[in-house]
């Protein structure tokens, strides 16, 4: 045998290995029908409110949603790069940021079925799990815990993604869980967490809205029963906005609700995977001895709009889409590979999809567990120059400058407390967290591999 026979039979033995999948995940697409470079710069496009899109381009422009362009480009580099994942996973608001009066009912069931076709288009074969997000109704953010017209739509408009009892659940709260691919022993839930947005005036008073919380108390319980593996998919996270001091999207009892299941089921949950932020960042759950049971992803936007939440600076980032390595018998998230569009360069050069980084090579942890992820943070909280690099990342490489001290407490504590209180102490101690001092003797090897 030649080396490099020698070598490709090493890969395929440690591909068997190891059972390595991998799918993947995009979000946030938020497709601009008004996108017109024709126009004066202030007018390109609706999303800008009146901002002026200075750098517009055929890609996009930072102050812009999506132009189908761009939407176009993101699903068809997917193909480019992995043609043939396992799964894909979808987490919503395909609609642009407009006023409702801009909107309405026809225009959002039109949009979602215009990216549902196109990512059924380039990937035909392939199982798409998706959630709504809070751009997925009319009016925005007001889904409600109840049957209607929207979710009926949609539910028909996914047909070829749902087992016939997940139409059903998805018709009456937007929600739903099937085996992962149809295996014994492993298995997805869908969530419509934006039942629990603090800007939803229908289920504010609600204790239960579309009864989701008991609903997936049991699916994780009979899940346990079952011996079953799960990674729970949904829009909105639970938690703190890193990129503003305070800003949670769940209202309080809400939030307490979300930490309590995964506290109580965390052993069957492998992952969980979301999107709202249009950043990259993830957040950590703790058990009452503060060991880490369990971590979520926040995947990058494809839109590059920058948010006119007041207090955020500068909060645009480039395109996003990642790729999710897992093994395939056990849900281990294994690693995470990020590629990006930069818009400028895009727009300037005909510039292509890249990798932007990857998960265990940049923050030097062995795979994306619990235990590696509660490593990262670790990371970030105590050297600078994992807090740069990540902070880079989090606008997906967009805003590289300096991360401040205030700016290091605020993406460290809405990293590590996703509970309320839990927040307000973090910030309190300026977001220190400890260092096993076992390892201080380390960190100087650790600094010098960063800087590198
Ligand atoms: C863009 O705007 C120009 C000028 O207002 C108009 O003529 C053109 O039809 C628009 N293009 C699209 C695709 O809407
Ligand atoms: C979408 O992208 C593909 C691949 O680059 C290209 O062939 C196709 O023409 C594009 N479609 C539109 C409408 O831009
Ligand atoms: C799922 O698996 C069951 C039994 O293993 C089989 O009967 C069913 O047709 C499968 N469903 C799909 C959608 O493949
Ligand atoms: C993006 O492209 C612009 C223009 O080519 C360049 O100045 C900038 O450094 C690039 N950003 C990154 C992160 O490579
Ligand atoms: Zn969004
Ligand atoms: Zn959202």
């Amino acid at each position: 045998m030649s080396k490099v026979t020698v070598f490709l039979s090493f890969l395929l033995f440690r591909e068997i290995l190891a059972l390595s999948g991998n799918f993947w995940h995009i979000t946030d697409l938020h497709w601009d029908r008004t996108y017109n470079l024709t126009s004066q710069p202030e007018h390109i496009c609706a999303s800008s409110g009146d901002r002026p899109a200075n750098d517009a381009g055929k890609f996009g422009d930072y102050v812009c949603d999506s132009p189908w362009f761009l939407i176009n480009s993101s699903v068809y580099a997917m193909k480019a790069i992995l043609p043939d994942p396992d799964f894909i996973v979808w987490t919503g608001d395909d609609t642009p940021h407009v006023p409702n009066e801009d909107l309405g009912e026809e225009e959002v069931l039109h949009i979602i079925s215009s990216l549902t076709h196109l990512i059924n288009d380039v990937f035909p074969d392939t199982k798409v799990y998706s959630a709504l997000g809070n751009h997925d109704y009319h009016p925005k953010n007001q889904l409600p815990a109840a049957p209607n017209h929207i979710y009926d739509q949609v539910a028909e408009l996914w047909r070829d993604w749902l087992d016939p009892e997940s139409r059903e659940t998805f018709k009456k709260g937007g929600y739903y869980t099937e085996k992962l691919l149809n295996q014994t022993g492993l298995r997805m839930i869908v969530l419509n967490t934006n039942l629990y947005y603090d800007q939803n005036k229908l289920t504010e008073d609600m204790y239960d809205p579309a009864g989701q919380f008991s609903w997936l108390d049991k699916v994780l319980r009979d899940a346990a029963n079952s011996n079953e593996k799960v990674y729970i998919i949904g829009h909105i996270p639970p938690g703190f906005f890193e990129k503003k001091r305070n800003k949670a999207w769940f209202t309080r009892k809400f939030n307490k609700m979300y930490l309590d299941l995964i506290q109580n089921h965390h052993s069957v949950i492998l992952g969980q995977f979301f999107g709202h932020h249009h950043t990259d960042s993830f957040r950590m759950f703790y058990d009452s001895e503060d060991s880490p049971i369990s971590a979520m992803f926040l995947s990058p936007g494809v839109t590059p709009w920058k948010t006119t939440l007041p207090g955020v600076k500068d909060g645009a980032n480039n395109p996003g889409i990642r790729v999710i390595e897992y093994d395939t018998k056990t849900l281990q998230v294994k690693d995470i590979v990020t590629y990006y569009l930069n818009l400028t360069r895009a727009n300037a050069a005909q510039g292509r999809w890249e990798k932007e980084y990857r998960l265990t090579e940049s923050f030097k942890v062995p795979d994306a567990s619990p235990a590696s992820m509660h490593r990262v943070l670790e990371r970030i909280a105590n050297e600078h120059c994992y807090l740069q690099k990540y902070y880079e990342y989090n606008s997906v490489s967009y805003d590289l400058t300096e991360c401040d001290s205030d700016c290091r407490v605020d993406h460290v504590c809405a990293a590590k407390e996703v509970d309320f209180e839990k927040y307000k102490e973090c910030l309190a101690e300026g977001g220190a967290t400890a260092i096993h001092s076992g390892l201080l003797p380390f960190l100087f090897v650790i600094a010098i591999w960063c800087l590198q």
